[in-house]
């Protein structure tokens, strides 16, 4: 599962990579070896990086550019990227030697699995649409509860879950298009799958990567490719154990699923609703994606945005539940900050500073004096992914990432797709979408309303607050607590 040791070892892996390797983006920088406080200091409970114990200048407050579901749809693509299977705190990792048994491409291979010829328990009996259960509002399980799905990893949460249901069901409504319905067989299967892989990257490129880090990065980066493999896609450690982190501070405690029910993501108590997976989901508890998608209302009690990205993370993720770690794991490993704080000193990633000397002319770079801001101990060359958080906090006023950050975010994507060659980018870069609302344009909410049949209103990535503009106000996510959650409890 995500981040937990020994995952999906029987996982599959796609045909596009030939390596399947972790490598980096910048070879020749020198790795950080260690820093001050130090992993356990800077990653503890209750410590800088807790975002529900009092300190000076609280951030966790909702992010108006980032609905929650995002937080989600991060993690889901996550998984279509990346699988270490070597996540021990304790093994010092050689990266090069360390394989992503995830093919880096954004081919949905977490859904496809290996197809329906090698895994045929996942189709109907058409090959060509996936295998749902009476009613469609959960995954198929076996009689232990757990899902029949291409990627353990995307049920280890009731949310990420009912995000993998609704790309199986987008899947099936693809299969009705009337340029779809008239083929049989494997050519049906493949002309759906072509299409869904490309709706959903361009969902990434254009939905997803923009709120994220900015639309103007994204265009500059595609335009200039300033990033391209050498020779076969790899997975870069400064993305995987660094930047895309990020969403580990954009998660909050709590989520309410719909209009009558939600929950906590780890529970002391189960009466507090509990979101954790692995487990059958009722009909009640199924996802109303306008809770988690759609135009902003600032109504805590109703619609929900994902945290503001900065340093701090809510309480739960920094007391990982048996689960999510090992049982054996002792507390002071159950931090996910300190985890991460580990895992980028084993993989000896090169310092925020550094990085920023490279890829940024001094003025747009994070200043020297906010790097460590409200760290006891805190001073000197600052690990890649705390760094990165910072710059979020400063430069992208909690809203998206800034700086290196954003920079190793939009490079690894569009280097990703540009070095895979059935990718949309590649193959057909003028080719725009067919099954939106709007001719040329697609968003999740156009997924939501295509699949569903309803019409879910959308947001226009221009129009969301961005750091350049004054910042709404609009509300603390208390850090242990959750928020208001309809019928928790
Ligand atoms: C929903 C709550 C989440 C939990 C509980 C969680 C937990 C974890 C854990 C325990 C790890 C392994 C840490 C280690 O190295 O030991 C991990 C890795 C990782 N997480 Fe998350 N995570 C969550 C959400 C996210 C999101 C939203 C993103 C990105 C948008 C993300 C990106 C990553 C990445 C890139 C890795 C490393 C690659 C991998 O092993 O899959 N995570 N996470």
């Amino acid at each position: 599962m995500h981040g937990f040791e020994r995952r999906g070892l029987i996982a599959p892996q796609g045909h596009f990579s030939t390596t399947g390797r972790f490598g980096r983006m910048f070879p020749t920088m020198p790795g950080l070896e260690s820093f001050s406080p130090g992993p356990l200091a800077l990653g503890e409970p209750t410590g800088p990086m807790d975002g529900g114990s009092p300190a000076p200048g609280n951030t966790s407050q909702n992010n108006p550019r980032i609905r929650a579901g995002y937080t989600f749809l991060g993690q889901f693509i996550d998984h279509d990227l990346t699988l270490d299977v070597t996540s021990t705190l304790e093994r010092q990792i050689d990266v090069s030697a360390t394989h992503n048994f995830r093919t880096p491409v954004l081919e949905l291979d977490s859904v496809y699995g290996l197809g329906p010829s090698v895994q045929p328990y996942l189709f109907d009996t058409d090959g060509v649409r996936f295998l749902l259960p009476d009613g469609e509002t959960d995954l198929q399980r076996n009689a232990n509860g757990r899902a029949l799905i291409g990627d353990p990893r995307n049920d280890e949460n009731l949310i990420i879950s009912q995000l993998h249901l609704l790309f199986l069901k987008f899947h099936n409504k693809v299969t009705e298009t009337a340029e779809i319905n008239a083929l049989t067989g494997l050519e049906k299967f493949l002309a759906t799958q072509t299409l869904v892989r490309r709706h959903y990257q361009w969902i990434v490129l254009h939905e997803f990567l923009p709120r994220i880090v900015g639309a103007e990065t994204v265009a500059r980066v595609i335009a200039e490719r300033p990033f391209l493999f050498p020779s076969d896609a790899f997975m870069p450690v400064e993305f995987s154990i660094a930047a895309y982190r990020f969403g580990h501070s954009q998660t909050r405690p709590g989520y309410a699923l719909n209009a009558t029910a939600g929950g906590l993501l780890f529970p002391k108590d189960p009466a507090d609703g509990d979101l954790r997976g692995f487990r059958p989901i009722a009909p009640a508890r199924a996802v109303d994606w306008t809770f988690f998608f759609g135009p902003h209302d600032p109504n805590p009690g109703g619609r929900q945005d994902s945290k503001f990205i900065d340093t701090r993370l809510s309480t739960a993720m920094l007391h990982l539940p048996n689960g999510v770690v090992p049982a054996s794991t002792p507390l002071n490993q159950r931090s996910l900050a300190t985890r991460n704080l580990q895992r980028g000193l084993d993989a000896r990633l090169p310092s925020g500073q550094d990085v920023a000397a490279k890829l940024l002319s001094p003025e747009v770079r994070l200043a020297e004096a906010d790097i460590w801001t409200g760290v006891a101990g805190g001073e000197g060359p600052a690990p890649l992914w705390y760094y990165i958080l910072k710059e979020a906090e400063v430069m992208g006023q909690g809203l998206q990432l800034a700086g290196v950050g954003a920079e190793i975010v939009a490079r690894t994507f569009v280097a990703i797709l540009l070095a895979d060659p059935a990718s949309f980018l590649n193959r057909e870069p003028d080719w725009t979408p067919t099954l939106g609302k709007t001719e040329g344009q697609f968003t999740v909410t156009d997924l939501v309303s295509f699949t569903e049949g309803r019409d879910v209103p959308g947001e226009r990535v221009a129009d969301l607050p961005s750091p350049s503009g004054p910042v709404e106000a609009i509300g603390i996510i208390a850090g242990d607590t959750p928020p208001e959650v309809p019928g928790a409890g």
